[in-house]
């Protein structure tokens, strides 16, 4: 459902993505891992058509996303109901004058009846457990509630694919077992990005990495990457550290989390 085909990227003439090419078939669960700047925001972006790839292409169910298709209102109107993103720092995203028009957001925006945006509001609220905080202004919440609810926001949607990045990062470690366990009943196709390897195998079951040039140096099973001490370190993923015993000198390896 999603195919990216030679897809490049750069800020201010630095690329930051090359030569990306990546197919992604409906009910996937893929990780994206990679080092700080190596371009997952930016992939994701792309994927949520909030940029164009400034060479290669992007198909998503078999309608090239361009400039041109991005004037079809009726193409944006269920792209943006079908694929969502909750961003690294989705809160500042929340702007409702309560936690409940904040769920009701965007199903009244796309003309859902009252009732149905009720329906769907409530189910999600009680979902993640935000059904006590309904009339309080979004800002009152902590931070891993904000969390909560930005998500809650995408999936009142009942979108088909939902793109995360770095979603655990403010959460703190039940509160990340809780969303993993969401994120794996919810049986939707998603794309996740973290720098946290620990969380890979609970996060998907197909890995793609992007390299420290910016281009996708694995895609496949997630265990072999996991065994595969050289590629990881190529990834930047792994770091070295040398200690010194008396005048013995040993090398281990460290994750970068
Ligand atoms: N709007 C922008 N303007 C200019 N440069 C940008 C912009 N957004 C990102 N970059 C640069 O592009 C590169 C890739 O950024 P991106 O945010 O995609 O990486 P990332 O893998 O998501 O990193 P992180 O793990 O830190 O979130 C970085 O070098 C960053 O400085
Ligand atoms: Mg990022």
């Amino acid at each position: 459902m999603i195919e990216l085909r030679g897809v490049y990227h750069s800020y201010d003439g630095e690329e930051v993505l090359r030569d990306i090419n990546l197919t992604v078939k409906e009910g996937e669960r893929v990780v994206l891992l990679g080092i700080n700047g190596s371009g997952k925001t930016t992939l994701l972006k792309i994927l949520n058509a909030l940029i164009l790839p400034q060479r290669g292409a992007y198909t998503y169910c078999g309608v090239r996303v361009d400039k041109s298709k991005l004037k079809d209102r009726d193409f944006v109107r269920s792209f943006r109901k079908e694929m969502v993103m909750l961003f690294q720092n989705p809160d500042v995203m929340l702007f409702n004058p309560t936690v409940y028009d904040e769920l009701a957001f965007s199903l009244r925006q796309l003309g859902f009846e009252e009732k149905q945006v009720e329906e769907r509001v409530l189910h999600w609220a009680d979902r993640f457990d935000l059904i006590e905080h309904l009339d309080k202004p979004p800002f009152k919440l902590s931070g891993g509630q904000k969390q909560k609810l930005c998500l809650a926001c995408l999936l009142v949607l009942e979108p088909k694919i939902l793109l995360l990045d770095e979603p655990t990062a403010n959460l703190d470690p039940r509160t990340t077992g809780w969303l993993i366990d969401l994120l794996y009943d919810l049986n939707i196709t998603t794309i996740v990005s973290t720098h946290n390897l620990s969380l890979v195998p609970e996060l998907g079951d197909r890995l793609v990495v992007l390299g420290e040039e910016h281009s996708i140096v694995y895609d496949g099973k997630i265990e072999t990457f996991l065994r595969d001490e050289e590629k990881m370190l190529k990834a930047g993923l792994l770091h070295k550290h040398r200690h010194k015993h008396g005048d013995r000198e040993h090398a281990h390896y460290h994750f970068h989390l």
